[in-house]
């Protein structure tokens, strides 16, 4: 079949999944309309699915009114996350089991902690995070393996009213050191070494000389994870192993605010350094809880997993706070798709009886690669609900995902949202709508997206349509600011087009009025579902003695969706060798971290550029998709020769 074929492909769920499920067609167009005709009601009711100290009065209070942008859910109202999470299922299912942890080695045994046991964890992280001195709206930074210490870091800080910031486990010490100073944080959560698919990471290490580098003189909590030696600063450093042996498990969660930060996440645009995305306590809990339980159609009892990790939003929405403030039981897993073998997720689903498994595109293609018997000696019968997010899933994933994992019974939600947006925007639901492979389908509740032509910012009604994605109106999920920047927070997505937040993507809207993500429309690529801005890539790059210049593009990868490509100019005199190629493939990889390596590097005796010294990334992507007989308009240039010599030795010649 061709992927043409593929698209036109549409897949209803069974009339089985539809009578069991939460939301079907019916009751989909009945909400979608309720809470887009009457937030203040709609929110009113659904904002009550999670506990209050203190009950709100105001529900919504949101502008997007240019130079003045302003968004508060529930003001009044107080609460607690990590109450939420943990204490107030303690009744109801203290020994359900809360988080599965499946190690790295799958000969290593996995942990059942219950929903008392999580009480107890993070009580007691929580007294120490106070007796180091953390209290109510300091930061904390986490940079942690995938282990359940990372959780109840997180839950621990949310009770005493702290702002986490978690750092990505697979960046480097430069990255992290921008993150403690960016934040001002107080302390540094880290462990002694991370396992992944075998290897190990030195976290503690890495921490060390990240602290070496910042300004912020923060203390560390180190989580023994492998036992391994480590450098010890003392006084600077505590041993959470030895602490939590003393430590009281009677934690009273703090009263907060439903606007009081809750995390810090940094992510990637399209200038610039990475972005404080601010993420609060009361609206965010709404959001992440209840499309948790929408999109996956959870039920109680049922065993979810998503393999992300906490260091991304996904992690932070998707595997604690969402599916813990629902009293799930959440798998986490520290370890890769591929170790031992391409059979690790199958072996994972079946042995936990995994019933919605969540997972990214990037993960599929490559598992895809290496042929179904991987999967076949699984027995998957307990899936019920398959997810992908992070990037556009190509139809042959899609069909692949639904065909060999799903055995055609398990409807597959293609969720789109971001970092910013704090949970899923956009997805089909799995008893309500009849699925098309790629698409991102239809709006969650209280999301009204619209498409808007590019450049005159006009709203497009009529359909079948392509622009760019807008969201009219606020939703509780919705980020607050950025980190110490708000007017950077208007800048970047309320400014190109005004009383809109811009998402950043591109859409198609089909003649059926469902969405399709077409990817991003500003210099952000998407690497194996990593979210990059070629800016940060450029800039490391010329932070190189070698680099005289150079501009980052992406281009179509088999297996990672988007690969980085580099055009490099060096500098005068210096000899571009296979030597000097793989030197700056390391010097990325230790400025920024292993997830930014270079693909293909290209030297570039000169770039394209306007007459005004603008540098013409459009052509330098066509030439990097190898796609240069569509190369436009390149009478602006100032040298068009230019452009010959880099069509000559593109890198790309696939
Ligand atoms: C960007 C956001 C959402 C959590 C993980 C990534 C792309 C995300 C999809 C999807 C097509 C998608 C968009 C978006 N994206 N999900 N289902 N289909 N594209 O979060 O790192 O903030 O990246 O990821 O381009 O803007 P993020």
């Amino acid at each position: 079949m061709s992927s043409d074929d593929v698209t036109k492909q549409v897949f209803a769920p069974s009339s089985d999944f539809t009578s069991g499920a939460h939301v079907d067609a019916a009751k989909y167009e009945k909400m979608y309309a309720a809470s887009v005709n009457d937030p203040e009601a709609f929110w009113g009711e659904h904002g009550k699915r999670i506990d209050w100290m203190k009950p709100y009065s105001i529900v919504k209070n949101t502008s997007y009114a240019p130079g003045n942008v302003s968004i508060k859910w529930f003001e009044d109202g107080t609460l607690n996350v990590s109450a939420n999470c943990v204490d107030r299922h303690l009744e109801t299912r203290g020994d359900q089991t809360a988080i599965i942890f499946e190690p790295d080695e799958p000969t290593d045994e996995a942990q059942h902690i219950t929903y008392r046991d999580l009480h107890g964890h993070v009580s007691r992280m929580a007294n120490i995070l106070k007796d180091l001195g953390v209290s109510k709206g300091d930061r904390v930074i986490l940079y942690l393996p995938m282990i359940p210490e990372a959780a109840y870091a997180m839950l621990a800080c949310a009770r005493i009213g702290a702002i986490h910031s978690i750092v990505f486990a697979g960046f480097s010490p430069d990255a992290l050191a921008a993150r403690v100073d960016g934040c001002d944080a107080k302390l540094v959560i880290t462990a002694d070494f991370a396992p992944r698919g075998g290897r190990k990471t030195a976290l503690k290490a890495n921490a060390d000389l990240a602290l070496e580098h910042a300004e912020t003189k923060a203390q560390v909590l180190m989580v023994r994870r492998t036992g391994d030696e480590v450098n010890w600063v003392d006084g600077r450093d505590h041993d959470y192993n030895e602490l939590v042996k003393t430590a009281s498990d009677d934690c009273p969660p703090e009263e907060m605010n439903a606007e009081d930060p809750l995390f810090i996440l940094y992510t990637s645009g399209s200038t610039g350094q990475p972005k404080g995305v601010v993420h609060c306590s009361g609206g965010y809990l709404v959001w992440a809880s209840m499309t948790q339980e929408i999109t996956f159609d959870y039920h109680d009892g049922d065993i979810y997993w998503c393999t992300a990790d906490v260091g991304w939003v996904t992690g932070h929405s998707y595997i604690v706070y969402g599916p813990l403030a629902n009293g799930a039981t959440t798998v986490m897993f520290e370890g890769t798709p591929t170790y031992p073998d391409a059979s690790r997720f199958w072996q994972v689903c079946e042995k936990h009886k995994v019933n919605q498994f969540y997972t990214a595109p990037t993960a599929l293609r490559a598992l895809m690669g290496q042929g179904n018997e991987f999967v076949e000696k699984c027995d998957l019968s307990d899936l019920k609900v398959l997810g992908t997010v992070g990037e556009p899933i190509n139809p042959e994933a899609w069909t692949w995902y639904h065909e060999v994992v799903g055995k055609g019974n398990c409807p597959i939600v293609d969720t789109w949202w971001q970092t910013e947006t704090g949970g899923h925007m956009m997805t089909p639901l799995p008893g309500a709508h009849t699925a098309k492979p790629g698409a991102a389908m239809k709006p969650f509740f209280g999301v009204q997206p619209v498409v808007l032509e590019p450049t005159s910012g006009e709203e497009i009604h009529e359909y079948p349509t392509e622009g760019v994605l807008c969201m009219k109106d606020s939703w509780p999920g919705q980020m607050r600011t950025v980190w110490g920047d708000h007017e950077r927070f208007e800048k970047t997505y309320f400014s190109d087009y005004k009383n809109y937040y811009f998402a950043g993507d591109g859409c198609r809207r089909d003649e059926d009025g469902d969405y399709w993500i077409t990817g991003r429309v500003d210099d952000v690529i998407n690497v194996s579902g990593h979210r990059m801005g070629t800016a940060e890539v450029e800039s490391a790059l010329v932070a190189h003695e070698t680099v005289a210049e150079a501009a980052v593009v992406g281009y179509p990868h088999d297996i990672k969706g988007q690969g980085i490509y580099c055009y490099v100019t060096l500098m005068n005199g210096v000899e571009p060798t296979e030597e000097l190629r793989k030197e700056l493939r390391t010097w990325v990889r230790t400025e920024i971290g292993p997830i930014a390596s270079p693909d293909l590097i290209q030297w570039s005796p000169g770039l394209p550029k306007t007459r005004s010294g603008k540098i013409m990334r459009r052509i330098l992507r066509k030439i990097a998709e190898n796609d240069y007989g569509a190369l436009g308009d390149t009478s602006t240039l100032a040298d068009p020769s230019v452009v010959d010599e880099l069509i000559d030795n593109r890198m790309n010649k696939a």
